[in-house]
């Protein structure tokens, strides 16, 4: 079965409540593709709100973050019980700017990935190299390692709800794209470890989204590729414009 593509928006900490609404109902209002996944991930105090403005449409709603305990006494936190509650299907799992400003590491994407699957959330778990890593040509040795650790003791069976971005950090915000043939090879990478962690079936049916500043300009290149199943998209996700021409790009 061919895999699905998914176009995701990451809101990151931008946005109000009431900014969130509006932008995601400009959103559901423009698309008009019924052949492929909209993911929105707005900020938590927005999810609910957002989630109840588009809940009798396909758009779909997710987490950016989430807490590896389902509850207790843990202040601040968020956990995948409360996000499904709130209507979120899917939640972002180990984003670099929670491993570059939060320190997180392979230990805890690999609690909440196991989290967000205990609850019934789909993780899009996000991997990727800095600019100095793949100076350095370690690019697929630090793809393997964020994998096997965040992915460490999950079976086979469970990466069916698994979705996973590659995500090269110096890409992030800052105009710089990977091509479209170093996406696609970072993404052939990935799908040869996962043959060889799991097996061909899960090799074949996880999806792959690319991120790293997607706009409407380059997101038909990078969509293009055989091994990129969609993308992850930040600031180009903050314009209903440029998020849906980078849709209709698909
Ligand atoms: P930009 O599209 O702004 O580079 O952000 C990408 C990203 O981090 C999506 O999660």
């Amino acid at each position: 079965m061919p895999r699905k593509i998914m176009v995701a928006g990451n809101w990151k900490m931008r946005n109000t409540v009431e900014e969130s609404v509006a932008l995601a109902s400009q959103i559901a209002q423009g698309l008009t593709r019924r052949d492929l996944e909209v993911l929105l991930c707005p900020g938590f105090l927005a999810l609910e709100p957002v989630a109840l403005s588009l809940s009798n449409g396909p758009v779909l709603v997710g987490g950016q973050n989430l807490y590896w305990q389902d509850q207790g006494a843990y202040t601040g936190e968020v956990s995948g019980p409360q996000l499904k509650a709130a209507g979120a299907s899917h939640v972002l799992v180990a984003h670099s700017e929670r491993r570059q400003h939060f320190g997180e590491s392979e230990k805890t994407a690999a609690l909440r990935v196991q989290a967000a699957l205990r609850a019934g959330l789909r993780p899009l778990l996000c991997v990727g190299e800095t600019q100095a890593e793949r100076q350095a040509d370690q690019t697929q040795g630090v793809l393997e390692s964020q994998l096997s650790g965040a992915l460490a003791g999950l079976a086979a069976s469970a990466c069916d709800r698994l979705i996973l971005a590659y995500e090269p950090v110096w890409a992030i915000g800052t105009g710089l794209t990977a091509t479209d043939q170093q996406a696609n090879d970072a993404h052939a990478f990935i799908r040869a470890w996962l043959a060889g962690r799991f097996d061909k079936a899960v090799a074949n049916s996880v999806r792959i989204l690319y991120g790293g500043s997607v706009k409407p300009a380059n997101a038909a290149g990078i969509l293009n590729q055989p091994e990129v199943d969609g993308v992850l998209v930040g600031g180009a996700s903050l314009s209903a414009q440029s998020f849906l021409a980078i849709i209709q790009a698909a």
